[in-house]
């Protein structure tokens, strides 16, 4: 059951795709203090509070403040309170489970028993809401209500679960071809290659930089021959530049965010000088959406949207007020104070607050400050793209994924958790942070394998494609300057091999178990305390369980050989080598040390379950279904339901 409550007059965000009548009576459990725009409820010691999407931390994410506020924030530490999306659904856990979700496109804060360790305080800046409460016996039932309250997730091709290779960036179609030829020489299998930013023309969206790849439709074509789909990023700023078309017909139609006098917002990007499409604009919105058309024409069957949120190096206005303010410090001596300051004209310069207040939106025949809805923006731009492929690719799925989300956005897209760094805290981050994921309808979803910023080692690396080997965005993703992270660039190449091996081995339970949960509104990805009750499962934060049948406890702390596992029931591990070189141990209820070597994989099948397991495989279309093995653990192959579909046909 689902009950609406409102308070103050909210902006629609589009999120929820059910029309409930709003309750007349007052939110139940929180006190709403007016005032100070705030809400408080008290949570049990022994209280959990789950959810809240693409955030830092834990799975329970009691003890700390997050603030839904998309950031295009690349330093990912501790003491964060938001990352690239606003996802505000939660669970609380307390002597009953009750879910809600904070439907406003408001930057709220969520404190979490962080000021107080026994209360939970939310925090407005407008107290403008619409607080869906979503009520069932269990949290998995909530997800499910909550699941159709927002609309059913979105579903990429079949072939975007296989590996992908990215790094910012391959420069020329050459060196795509060389790595291509690469995977082929070391048997490994791949699926995609990522094309950051260099292909386009000066980082001119829609644009194809001819020198370094030239005739690219016929290289879209020869990478496809070779069972590769290239798939380009699209940035949200588009370049300012006098004869590009997509500039011009921006200007031209207004369809660019504008500034109070009416003049269109110039802010830096890549390409330098850009504007914002208004994505919230309806008409803006299809015309941008319509454009991803050129590249389809080119034969690209994916893309993933960047830049978001937005991202902001600089607005031109705020740029002209820093030159004329650190005029002032020239020949100054700079004391403890006026040097802090100094520093902070510059330091401070991108993604500047007051920045997202020079610009407006016309939204639904209002004209809005940016700030007032500033999480919609990234949404709205895979939106313009998911509508547009409905209507430019009515039959056949595309890929789409995006780094700034919001509810709502999971219909037209996944995501992926931005720019985190080679740490190996950052892998135990992406561990906990998919469950929440799941919860808010974000399935399609996964971090950068390996690690984006800094530079990654070769264990670390092996441990992370062991670890997301269930994600189903499957990436290997690095940023310019650091280590190469190309599989066939280390070492023991055989070890990467194996895992990517296992990795297609495992696609048609990953793909069975994915649609089942986009399907029918469920998490692929659950804590183990959504299917056990006992008081260590709730504990438990490295340690998923992954569709019905298995349970992962992913290795992820440096040098180690083994790691502790908690079994909420008796269960069947296997330990895997190689795909043809496992072993299989029924392990009873409790804690176990589990050795795991850097060159294996560990899983548990649940009792009850089976585990379907593929043959040896060049990329998905090559996967033999007729050749599935069934591990099972107190069960028969066929207790199990294997979905599969020709994984193309566009389903919703
Ligand atoms: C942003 C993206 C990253 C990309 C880079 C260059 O930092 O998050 O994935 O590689 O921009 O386009």
């Amino acid at each position: 059951m689902i009950k609406r409550y409102r308070l103050g007059n909210p902006i629609k965000t589009y999120a929820t795709v059910m029309d409930i009548p709003v309750e007349k009576e007052t939110l139940p459990d929180w006190t709403i203090d007016k005032e100070s725009k705030t809400l408080k409820r008290t949570l049990s010691k022994e209280a959990i509070v789950y959810g809240l999407g693409e955030t830092l931390r834990g799975i329970n994410k009691r003890g700390w403040t997050y603030r839904s506020f998309c950031s295009d924030d690349s330093q990912h530490m501790e003491d964060k309170k938001s990352l690239y999306a606003a996802q505000n659904f939660f669970i609380i856990d307390d002597e009953k489970p009750v879910g809600y979700y904070w439907d406003t496109p408001e930057s709220v804060e969520f404190d979490i028993g962080c000021t107080d360790i026994d209360t939970f305080i939310i925090k407005h800046q407008e107290l403008d809401v619409d607080i869906y409460v979503c009520i069932a016996d269990t949290k998995k039932e909530i997800v499910k209500e909550f699941r159709k309250l927002i609309g059913l997730s979105f579903i990429p091709p079949k072939w975007a679960f296989g590996y992908g290779q990215s790094r910012w960036s391959y420069f020329t179609a050459d060196e795509v071809r060389d790595l291509v030829a690469k995977y082929e020489e070391h048997d490994i299998p791949i699926d995609s290659v990522y094309l950051d930013i260099d292909y386009m023309d000066r980082y001119k969206d829609f644009t194809i930089n001819e020198k370094d790849f030239p005739n690219f439709n016929d290289f879209v074509k020869e990478m496809k021959e070779k069972g590769v789909h290239l798939v380009p990023i699209i940035d949200a700023g588009v370049k300012v530049e006098e004869g590009y078309d997509v500039y011009e017909e921006g200007v031209k139609n207004g369809f660019f965010c504008k500034k109070e006098d009416g003049s269109n917002l110039v802010a830096a990007v890549w390409p330098g000088r850009a504007m914002f499409p208004d994505f919230l604009n309806e008409e803006a919105r299809k015309w941008f959406g319509d454009k991803y058309k050129i590249l389809l024409d080119a034969g690209i069957e994916g893309f993933w949207n960047d830049m978001n949120e937005p991202a902001i190096f600089y607005t031109e206005d705020h740029l002209k007020e820093v030159f004329e303010e650190i005029e002032k410090y020239k020949g100054k001596n700079l004391d403890i104070d006026s040097f802090f300051k100094f520093k902070g004209i510059v330091g401070d310069i991108d993604n500047n607050p007051e920045d997202f207040k020079r610009f407006f939106h016309e939204y639904e025949g209002k004209r809005i400050r940016h700030d007032k809805v500033h999480n919609l923006f990234g949404y709205n731009m895979t939106k313009s793209a998911g509508e547009a492929f409905k209507r430019l690719s009515p039959d056949k799925r595309i890929l789409m994924f995006s780094r700034s989300s919001f509810i709502g956005m999971h219909r037209y897209g996944g995501i992926w958790t931005g720019d985190n760094k080679s740490w190996w805290s950052h892998l135990l981050l992406s561990i906990k942070q998919m469950p929440a994921l799941n919860m808010c309808g974000f399935l399609y979803s996964g971090c950068d394998l390996g690690g984006f910023g800094a530079d990654t080692t070769e264990d670390l690396m092996l441990r992370w494609l062991e670890a997301g080997i269930f994600n189903p965005l499957y990436r290997n993703h690095s940023a310019m300057g650091t280590r190469r992270q190309e599989l066939y660039t280390f070492k023991r190449v055989e070890d990467f091999k194996n895992i990517v091996d296992l990795r297609y081995a495992f696609i048609p339970y990953i793909y069975s178990e994915f649609m089942k949960a986009a399907l029918n509104g469920e998490m692929y990805f659950m804590p183990l305390s959504f299917e056990y009750s006992d008081d260590r499962s709730k504990e438990t934060e490295d340690q998923l369980l992954v569709g019905e049948s298995i349970m992962i406890a992913p290795v992820y702390e440096q040098n180690a050989t083994g790691r502790f596992v908690y079994l909420p029931e008796d269960m069947k591990m296997v330990r895997f080598r190689s795909l043809d070189d496992y072993d299989e141990e029924e392990l009873t209820k409790g804690d176990h040390y589990v050795k795991v070597g850097l060159n294996e994989l560990v899983v548990f099948i649940r009792p009850g379950h089976v585990l379907p397991i593929g043959p040896k495989a060049k990329n998905v279309d090559d996967i033999d279904y007729s050749k599935i093995k069934y591990l099972t653990y107190k069960a028969e192959a066929s207790d199990y339901e294997l979905y599969n579909d020709d994984g193309l046909t566009r389903i919703q």
